[in-house]
């Protein structure tokens, strides 16, 4: 199963993303996460990991028989991790070029094969193929908000993409909260008639990310860690059942 989360930057999608793909790894499932941003690794951050991955995506995208696509992740605990900000020229990203929507298609294709459950840190950008292929190919999609003025503006302009890319059914809206510790009612309108999923500010999150450890990782996180973990285990729930919308 893909998903993708997807959102402005600052939202949160990186944060969310990593702690997901914990979650989902601790609860058993063979999980990858994919950061598709090219310039800023935060996957790579998050999980302190600074080295490429040690087949590039090339040679093994050309390989014939062996073809195991999980040599291109670095393996992270319970969990393997792909940063896309860490390909080398060897790969389809030269000079930080986007990847070619044919590399992206069959990247997407052959992890899906190979793991249970795939999360990928989209990029923010539209003309990214890889991360509006895996919106497209992906079987349910977080669309990461924040209050703010920026937030609702861009989750506006998303709303026909939405449409656009025909992914209403199999979105559902995250609101982050900020350090104001706004919630809901200040994300700005998304036109999806659907549930939606709030995650609260909580402190050990944000230190988290500076610490190079996903929150999920770190250990005795305090109380507001621990609604952090609930709100985020609601999340993990949906996407581990079968189905767009969790009903199948
Ligand atoms: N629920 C939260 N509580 C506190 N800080 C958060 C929360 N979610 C994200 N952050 C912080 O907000 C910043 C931006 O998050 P990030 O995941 O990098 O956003 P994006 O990937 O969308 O650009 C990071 O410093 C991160 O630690
Ligand atoms: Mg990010």
């Amino acid at each position: 199963m893909l998903i993708s989360v997807w959102g402005k930057n600052g939202a949160g999608k990186s944060t969310i993303s990593a702690n997901l793909a914990c979650w989902l790894a601790i609860k058993g499932s063979r999980t990858a996460l994919v950061g598709a941003n090219r310039f800023y690794g935060a996957i790579q951050h998050y999980f302190g990991l600074d080295l490429g991955p040690e087949q590039s995506l090339r040679n093994v995208l050309s390989e014939k028989d062996s073809m195991d696509i999980r040599r291109c992740f670095v393996e992270y605990g319970q969990l393997k991790a792909l940063s896309v900000a860490s390909l080398s020229n060897e790969d389809d990203v030269i000079g930080r070029q986007r990847m070619r929507p044919e590399t992206a298609a069959r990247f997407l294709e052959l992890t899906d094969r190979s793991f249970e459950r795939t999360i990928i840190d989209c990029d923010e950008s539209t003309d990214d193929a890889l991360s509006m292929l895996s919106l497209v190919m992906s079987d349910k999609v977080l669309y990461v908000t924040k209050p703010g003025v920026q937030f609702a503006v861009f989750a506006r302009a998303c709303e026909s993409l939405v449409g656009g890319l025909r992914i209403e059914d199999k979105l559902r809206v995250v609101c982050n909260a900020d350090k104001r510790r706004q919630e809901l009612s200040d994300c700005g309108a998304f036109n999806v008639k659907k549930d939606i999923f709030a995650l609260p500010y909580c402190r050990d999150v944000e230190s988290s990310g500076d610490a190079g450890k996903p929150f999920m990782l770190a250990r005795g996180a305090g109380r507001r860690g621990s609604r952090y973990r609930r709100a985020l285990g609601e999340i993990g729930l949906w996407l581990e059942k079968p189905g767009a919308d969790g009903q199948a």
